[in-house]
This record gives structure tokens, C-alpha cells and sequence, in this order.
């Protein structure tokens, strides 16, 4: 049976995207049902996470899996073994896929190169967020009329792309769905090789807005991940980045992957507002995330078949 780790959306083709949703919308109508019966999935998160941890655990217990949940506190990682070791552990103990959260970037890679089991980067420091972006896609083409709606739409990516895995998964799924990606951020949270992906940096929301953008994209500023002072204050980044109602009169749309800072990046009275997705983006993990679980071990085509 063939496996397959995700570990990145940056090599992800169109017809990767659409495979995932495609199949997502299968699980969420009930047409796919315990494709991983028989079948033990490792949750191991390294890092603090409530919508991921909480969404593949119910992704992987409602597709029939055996679950075990991993934490740094509680496992021989607290007693310093190495990512490494605890990998070839759990390859060892026969488990059938590794989803995994880390604090350090290439963390999934280096693990699925140690394993036979598929390994699914729920997040690694700054590096990537793939399970992020696709459910993103998914929420987005709900609201867009599908997949295909998607093509031509401007979105603005807002924030804290210097430290964002989730802003190096979605840009790419943005642009491979054929939306036209603009960042909106202070040059000191923008990543040294911003220019080199070729898009427009703009400097205030109201900006984006004036650039014509259909979504608003806000990423959460990370302080955990700051090491110096980026900002002269978070009252001064709210009134440029930040999004309250005013924004949202034009009919753009609101998206953030949570946790959500009120009053930072968005305000609160508009985290669950008529045009803010958040709610719909948190709905569209479990069944997207049936379906990388499914992919990724093999499941899909067994059932398909
Ligand atoms: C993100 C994460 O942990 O990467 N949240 C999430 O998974 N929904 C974003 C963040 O922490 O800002």
C-alpha cells in the first residue's frame, strides 16, 4: 500500500490541492467512512495546539483509527531523548502514521526520514503548516462557489509573515488555487527574501483594501517567536494591521487559523461576524484532515478501490 508524508504545500500542484479537497468533501458528506480501521495513528505534539490536536484526534478516532496522543511532558523526550529516537520508537511500535508538531522547522522532514510511517506536519516552528492552508482553501472555496471560484481572487495576507508557517503554506496554496497574494506588514516582520517571491507589499489594511482585496488574511503575531522588539507598540500595529468592522463594510472576507489575539489582529466584536470565515476554517479540519490521513496512509485508495 502505498504511503505518503505531508510535509509542505510548496511543491503542492493544483491537482494535489484538489485531490485533498475533493476527498475532504467526501468525508464531510459521509461518502468515505472508516477508511483507517485497523490502523494506529501517533499524535505527537511537541508544542502547545488546541484547534490541530483537537481536529486530527477526532479526524483520526471518526475514520475508525487507534489514537495515542504524545506530549513533550510525559514521554522520554522530557527525559532528553532525541526527536530521532522517539521516531524510530514509534516506527518500531508499528504505528501507521505520525502526526507531528514541533517547535523547530524541518523537524517533519527530518522525522519522515527516519520512519517508514508517513509523517503529517501539523506545524514546525517557522517552517510549515500544510494541514493549515489546505483547510483554508477548503473554507474559502465553500464561500467562493468551490475550487474553481478561487481563480482571479485577490487576498491579502496580513501580519506576521516573518514568523508564520501557516503564511509559508497558504501563500503557495493561494497562488497555486490561482488567487493573486498581496502581504500586507511592517518591513520588520516581512522575511528577508520577501521580494524575492514577487508579491506586493503593502503597509496598512486600508491599503489592501484600496488594492482590491476579496479575503483578508490575518496572521497572529507571534511574540513567542520575536527575539527583539519588532514593533514600537501593539496599539500601533493594531491601527495598521489590524481589522475591525469598518474594513469589512467593502464585502471582503475575514480569515485568521486562530489563536487569535482580540484586539491585535482583528477585533473582537468581528472574530465572529456574518463576514469573518474563522468559525468555517476551524469546521474544515476535521474533514480535511480525514482526508490527509486517509491519503497519507494509503486508506484512500483501498476504499476507493
Ligand atoms: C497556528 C499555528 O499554531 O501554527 N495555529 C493553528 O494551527 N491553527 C497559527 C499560530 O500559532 O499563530
Amino acid at each position: 500500500m502505498e504511503t505518503r508524508s505531508f510535509l509542505t504545500l510548496e511543491d503542492a500542484s493544483r491537482e494535489d490541492l484538489r485531490e485533498v479537497l475533493d476527498l475532504a468533501r467526501a468525508f464531510a458528506e459521509g461518502r468515505f467512512v472508516d477508511s483507517l480501521e485497523n490502523k494506529t495513528v501517533c499524535l505527537a505534539f511537541f508544542e502547545a495546539s488546541t484547534r490541530t490536536a483537537v481536529s486530527f484526534e477526532l479526524a483520526a478516532r471518526r475514520s475508525g483509527a487507534h489514537v495515542i496522543s504524545l506530549s513533550e511532558k510525559g514521554s522520554a523526550i522530557a527525559k532528553g531523548e532525541s526527536l530521532i529516537d522517539t521516531v524510530v520508537t514509534l516506527d518500531r511500535l508499528g504505528v501507521d502514521a505520525i502526526v507531528l508538531r514541533h517547535q523547530a522547522a524541518g523537524a517533519a522532514a527530518l522525522a519522515s526520514r527516519h520512519t517508514s510511517a508517513p509523517v503529517i506536519n501539523a506545524g514546525d516552528g517557522c517552517g510549515q503548516h500544510p494541514t493549515q492552508a489546505l483547510l483554508d482553501l477548503y473554507a474559502l472555496s465553500d464561500a467562493m462557489g468551490g475550487f474553481e471560484g478561487l481563480q482571479g481572487r485577490r487576498v491579502a495576507v496580513v501580519g506576521d509573515v516573518l514568523h508564520s508557517r501557516v503564511a509559508r503554506s497558504v501563500i503557495p496554496g493561494f497562488l497555486q488555487a490561482g488567487m493573486e497574494v498581496a502581504l500586507v506588514a511592517p518591513l520588520t516582520l516581512l522575511p528577508p527574501d520577501a521580494e524575492s517571491l514577487g508579491l506586493p507589499v503593502l503597509s496598512s489594511v486600508d491599503e489592501a483594501l484600496e488594492w482590491g482585496a476579496d479575503v483578508l488574511y490575518m496572521l497572529r503575531l507571534q511574540r513567542e517567536r520575536m527575539a527583539g522588539a519588532l514593533i514600537p507598540s501593539v496599539a500601533e500595529y493594531a491601527r495598521f494591521y489590524g481589522v475591525s468592522r469598518r474594513h469589512l463594510e467593502s464585502g471582503a472576507l475575514a480569515m485568521h487559523p486562530g489563536p487569535v489575539n482580540r484586539g491585535v489582529e482583528i477585533s473582537g466584536d468581528v472574530v465572529l461576524d456574518a463576514s469573518s470565515l474563522i468559525p468555517d476554517q476551524v469546521a474544515a479540519g476535521v474533514c480535511v484532515r480525514s482526508a490527509v490521513l486517509a491519503l497519507s496512509t494509503g486508506a484512500a485508495h483501498r476504499v476507493a478501490a
